[in-house]
């Protein structure tokens, strides 16, 4: 009897830890996901058509590699037996068929569910079906689920999220798991456990401060991640929600800046803007590869606000080698001049050399003090490597 009761309490214990695909994103997961530009509108030949653009636009090159379907796919039922399908008319050769195309291309295949009884949108949800939907991905080769919080009644979310995290583990296919569930559960306290990556906020939208109930412009959700930097880390990501970069509510500055503090963040990069169709402004803001390396930095250390004051902010990072990313954000209305003196910022004790990201301009050293001047709402991206 006393053994029985051991045994069951050993199996209560193990089957009380979540199990996680170990290792799939020691560096924040980078790709293109449909939803801030397309919606609902979402069909094979609009994911083939992208994966051609990232490929011809350089973006695949940069890093983006995951190209994720968000809601809209399914059919809105399930079919007799329970599985999730595609709706016919959007994806005529189901779904296996894209994710054969992607890897044949090159990318991971990434697809949007949700935890609740249906989506956002009012397609089938996973609540219950979780380990069916689990190996329908399997089967058809997803790499990346994003599982969102619509509609999801009375469950407990850690509870909820960790079953899917478990019958993914089950159905045996390596996927990156990323929380949709908008922070409202504080999932940084307990989503390492179970995910890859989960959202710390609401979603995001195309401009710079603008808010209504559902969503926020980037500068409302920057505010929000103060503070959260040390729940971040290798295969366990905060996620500030997608890019709006090239967006039509963003000028030029402000994506800039939005890409430049993304990285400081070491949030995920998922492009959201139409790739088929962008300027050359934006894909050079969306492929610079010094600013991406801030992000995908090995340390894999979010960044941090080290100062606020009004009009002006100062984000630092730590990066691998001594060296550490500094980003200058004007948050006013104006042009202002940024007058920096070194021994104040929060590096170890040394002599730095500066170097501007996007000028591609080396600047000396923190010998002197710095004057920089930034237009509004526009960032300086300073790398510093310690002397030699
Ligand atoms: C939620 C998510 C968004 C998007 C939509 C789809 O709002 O936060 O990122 O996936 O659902 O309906």
């Amino acid at each position: 009897m006393k053994n029985i009761a051991c045994l069951c309490a050993l199996l209560l214990s193990v089957s009380a830890f979540a199990q996680k695909f170990e290792g799939l994103a020691p560096t924040p997961p980078m790709g293109w996901n449909s939803w801030n530009t397309f919606a609902l509108n979402v069909n094979e030949q609009l994911i083939k058509e992208i994966a051609d653009a990232l490929i011809k636009t350089g973006m695949q090159k940069a890093g983006y590699t995951y190209v994720v379907i968000d809601d809209g796919w399914e059919a809105m039922e399930r079919d007799s037996l329970g599985n999730l399908r595609p709706d016919h008319l959007k994806f005529p050769n189901g779904l296996k068929a894209v994710s054969d195309f992607l890897h044949s291309k090159g990318f991971k295949f990434g697809i949007h569910n949700c935890a609740g009884s249906k989506t956002c949108a009012g397609y089938p949800g996973g609540r219950g079906h979780e380990f069916q939907d689990a190996r329908s991905y399997a089967s058809w080769g997803v790499d990346y689920l994003k599982y969102d919080w619509c509609n999801h009644g009375t469950a407990n979310a850690q509870e909820t999220y960790k079953t899917m995290g478990d019958a993914l583990h089950t159905a045996g296919r390596p996927i990156v798991y990323s929380l949709c569930e908008w922070g409202n559960n504080q999932p940084w306290l307990w989503g390492d456990k179970i995910a890859h990556l989960w959202r710390t906020t609401g979603d995001i939208t195309d401009c710079y401060d603008c808010q209504d109930v559902y969503a926020m412009g980037w500068k409302y959700i920057l505010d929000k991640q103060a503070g959260l930097e040390k729940y971040s880390g290798p295969d366990h990501w905060n996620d500030p929600d997608m890019l709006e970069v090239g967006n039509r509510g963003l000028s030029l500055a402000e994506s800039r800046a939005h890409f430049s503090l993304w990285c400081i963040l070491a949030a995920p990069l998922m492009a959201g803007n139409d790739v088929r169709n962008m300027s050359n402004e934006i894909r050079e803001i969306l492929t610079n590869k010094d600013v991406i390396a801030i992000d995908q930095d090995p340390l894999g250390k979010q960044g941090y606000r080290f100062m606020e004051q009004p009009g002006k902010e100062i984000w630092v990072k730590e990066l691998s080698n001594g060296e550490w990313g500094a980003c200058f954000f004007n948050n006013g209305n104006a042009r202002m001049e940024m007058r920096v003196h070194w021994d104040y910022l929060p590096f170890p004790k040394g002599t730095y050399q500066i170097r501007d990201i996007w000028q591609k301009k080396d600047l000396g050293n923190t010998n002197a003090d710095f004057v920089g001047h930034i237009p509004s709402h526009d960032v300086l991206l300073l790398k510093l490597t310690p002397s030699k």
